[in-house]
């Protein structure tokens, strides 16, 4: 099939390219010169796991174009995949996908049927909105369109956004046309019987079930997007305020959490307790929920507690670094980690962002290590948010982290952390103080081993 995407940022990109592993002929429009410049090269330009070999693979059988008029008259689906990021109140701001609606509106050919697929994060009734943009193009054009709208919300989890869209739990597609439904089928033919050879670094689950594709109405697939996320942060969010509790009361967190998730009913998955969600996800759509019942006068007291719940996670960890310091002023601070989670060089909305500047303006030294975000950080928090004299330097030396450091925060549980000399470490710091914020090592370990041990609802 004949596809165009609209956006080549995490959605776009991944999507792109997986349909094109599926055989379908793809062309990726971004206005971006310096990403069209990279995927012309075969270079990704985010990082993700498995997306550079894929794109190789790839490559050779897909355009990427500035241009929409090279893409969209000629295909048969047209996917929007642009961002909808958070305006100041916290609603997703659409405009990007107007526009993109309305640019293909544009060179679209006359009576040629087409389907219209928003794949970005919408508010509910977007939908309706592109659908009324693309009428007010064709009629400003003089000409009888026949495009059909429809919803697929993309649950893409990165760091393992392959995996999700080879395999996913189900797909959705929100539409009232009857051609739009059977478009998108016969794109994800392949993926809902699982006919196509899996890539070899991305074999098939061995217990993985065909996927089923559900179809409802437009404003239900928006909403499921925007539940689906608030549910799974809520959950989190759940998991840390017992874990708060458990640190009152003497519990363990992590034995409540393996209790509980025991429970078919409730699942063993998302609920580790620790910092709390970053990324570009869930801060933003639990914002953008709020939104979009703040417009309808109606109270989401709920994902307002989630909300306060996950950012509060990030000052106990302040608290905790105070309580066992007593002043932060003057004091040398190792954070393992930058990235709003493993596997990913992403840092928007993560943790480590709001403990640095936190840190920094108690007047600590503060030293920071990740794998692959430090650059990412870098620019994050080297422009304004910190002072012209703040004492914040990144590191890709572990030992350097830790060397006469007074503590080290764990704040991202990349898999080199799980294997860290913890004795080694210990000795070279002034004060081994480990704070795990994600839980990760066992207490005993970490005592054994000399450290000074705080982690996240644990005795
Ligand atoms: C999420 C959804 O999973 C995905 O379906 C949707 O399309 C976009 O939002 P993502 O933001 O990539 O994806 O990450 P996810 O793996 O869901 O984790 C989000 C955050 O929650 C991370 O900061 C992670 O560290 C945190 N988390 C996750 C926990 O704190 N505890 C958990 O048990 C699970």
């Amino acid at each position: 099939m004949k596809v165009a995407i609209i956006g080549t940022g995490y959605v776009g990109l991944t999507t792109a390219v997986v349909l094109a592993y599926l055989n379908h002929d793809v062309t990726a429009v971004d206005k971006d010169k310096s990403k069209l410049d990279l995927l012309h090269e075969g270079q990704s330009p985010i990082h993700e796991p498995g997306l550079q070999s894929l794109l190789e693979e790839v490559q050779h059988t897909m355009r990427f174009t500035p241009n929409v008029a090279e893409a969209v008259p000629d295909a048969e689906l047209i996917l929007i995949a642009v961002g909808t990021p958070p305006k100041k109140n916290g609603e997703a701001d659409t405009r990007h996908v107007e526009q993109a609606a309305k640019e293909v509106a544009e060179v679209c050919l006359p009576e040629k049927h087409y389907t219209l697929v928003v794949k970005s994060t919408v508010p509910i009734g977007t939908n309706q909105k592109v659908a009324e943009v693309v009428e007010n193009v064709f009629s400003a054009r003089g000409i009888q369109g026949n495009v059909s709208v429809a919803s697929n919300p993309e649950f893409l989890q990165e760091g393992l956004a392959l995996q999700g869209a080879f395999y996913p739990d189900r797909i959705v597609v929100g539409a009232h046309s009857e051609e739009a439904i059977d478009t998108l089928r016969r794109l994800y033919q392949p993926i809902l019987e699982q006919t196509f050879d899996s890539p070899s670094t991305l074999p098939r689950p061995a217990a993985y079930h065909l996927p089923p594709m559900m179809t409802t109405d437009p404003n239900s697939a928006e909403m499921i997007k925007y539940a689906a996320n608030t549910f799974l942060a809520l959950k989190i969010s759940f998991i840390n305020e017992i874990a708060g509790l458990c640190e009152e009361v003497g519990a363990d967190v992590t034995e409540v959490a393996r209790g509980i998730g025991l429970d078919s009913r409730i699942g063993n998955r998302f609920l580790q307790a620790g910092l709390g969600w970053g990324g570009s996800c869930y801060p933003k759509d639990t914002a953008a929920l709020l939104g979009v019942a703040a417009q309808s006068g109606y109270e989401m007291p709920i994902t307002e507690a989630a909300r306060t719940i996950n950012f509060r996670q990030r000052e106990r960890i302040i608290e905790k670094l105070r309580g066992v310091l007593k002043t932060l002023k003057g004091k040398t601070i190792g954070i393992l980690g930058l990235a709003f989670k493993p596997n990913t060089d992403d840092i928007r909305e993560a943790p480590s962002l709001d403990i640095i500047r936190e840190l920094v303006a108690e007047g600590a030294t503060v030293r920071a290590h990740d794998p692959i975000a430090i650059e990412n950080a870098r620019r994050a928090l080297n422009g304004k948010a910190l002072s012209a004299n703040s004492e914040l330097h990144f590191t890709e030396d572990i030992d350097k982290l830790a060397y006469d450091a007074d503590a080290l925060v764990l704040v991202t549980e990349w898999d080199l952390y799980h294997k860290l000399e913890l004795r080694r470490l210990a000795k070279q710091m002034k004060t081994p103080i480990l704070i795990d914020g994600r839980n990760v090592y066992s207490p005993q370990e970490a005592k054994a081993a000399g450290f000074h041990y705080i982690g996240i609802g644990r005795i």
